[in-house]
């Protein structure tokens, strides 16, 4: 049997360390297809592989046509909007995520930007604290409950939204849950998105949910750049010049809104939100496990599709 793990993005040497020793334990190949520069690499590679361990690499309806011997596919991370499930599902291959394993990364990475933004992007004049501020989690998932923790430590006040988590789990973290998306972006100076990219949340965070925030808000984005509206963000912010936007990822509009934004604007060149050792070690060797116990044992705990 032979797990491919592909990533463009690669885990830290670590991380590869740790997953090569589950899958040669159990007594199966293991390849790693790092920083490849076109998908025909990728195609190449998945011909004859078993099982695929990714992180936010497309596997399409062509990865996996050619893929003729896959089994399943584990995307090391929480979010597999990266994955064509119903491709997946057509071609008897299983689909798993990690949940859970890098959301700490993620979550520092969210009050790295915050403590930036609220900073003047450190660019040497007088700022704000975050302390006393309200902040909003909109999706209480496990990122999510991850920043309300870390947010106890900088003193704010911590309110969510997420119609799939009950109130009393938010209660249990200290956290007020809000059930009108509008009072979410209406009464928080700091807003942290966590929602997945779907068919329903894809552009929606835009200008009319952006232009309530109070005054001076931050919009952070550790999620995905497809959730927001870029037109009607760049709306609001013109309209508003105290709106602040920093996101784990360039949006399509990076290079204007850079220009037309300055000092209110901060993008990562690549995701990194979870490009921690730790985050690496601990999603790579759960793909891996994941791996093995499906293979070995038919063990499918993490399935995200049909
Ligand atoms: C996730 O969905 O787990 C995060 O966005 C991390 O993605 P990455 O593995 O591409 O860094």
């Amino acid at each position: 049997m032979k797990v491919l793990v592909a990533t463009e993005k690669p885990f830290a040497a670590v991380a590869v360390e740790g997953i090569k020793k589950e899958i040669l334990d159990a007594g199966y190949i293991l390849e790693v297809l790092e920083k490849y520069t076109d998908k025909v690499q990728l195609l190449d590679a998945v011909r004859d592989a078993d099982a695929l361990i990714v992180r936010s690499d497309k596997v399409d309806a062509e990865v996996l046509d050619a893929a003729g011997q896959l089994k399943i596919v584990v995307r090391a991370g929480a979010g597999y909007d990266n994955v064509d499930l119903e491709a997946a599902t057509a071609h008897g291959v299983c689909v798993e995520n990690t949940p859970g394993q890098n959301s700490n990364a993620v979550a520092e990475l969210v009050f790295g930007m915050a403590v930036m933004a609220v900073r003047n992007m450190y660019n040497g004049t007088s700022g704000s604290e975050l302390k006393g501020k309200s902040l909003g989690i909109h999706a209480f998932g496990q990122v999510g409950r991850n920043v309300a923790r870390i947010a106890g430590g900088f003193g704010m006040e911590v309110s969510a939204l997420d119609p799939y988590c009950p109130d009393e789990v938010m209660a249990e973290a200290g956290v007020k849950p809000v059930h009108d998306i509008r009072s979410l972006y209406r009464d928080n100076r700091v807003v942290s998105l966590h929602i997945p990219a779907t068919a329903e949340t894809r552009g929606s965070v835009g200008y009319d949910l952006v232009t309530l925030m109070p005054k001076g808000g931050v919009l952070v984005n550790t999620a995905r750049k497809e959730v927001i509206d870029e037109e009607g963000l760049m709306k609001a912010m013109r309209e508003r010049n105290d709106l602040k936007y920093v996101a784990d990822i360039r949006p399509d509009h990076a290079d204007e809104m850079e220009a037309e934004f300055a000092g209110r604007v901060f993008f990562t060149p690549k995701k990194m939100g979870a490009q921690t050792a730790e985050a690496n070690i601990n999603a790579g060797i759960a793909a891996a496990r994941q791996v093995v116990a499906f293979l070995r044992d038919g063990v499918d705990r993490y399935r995200v599709n049909k």
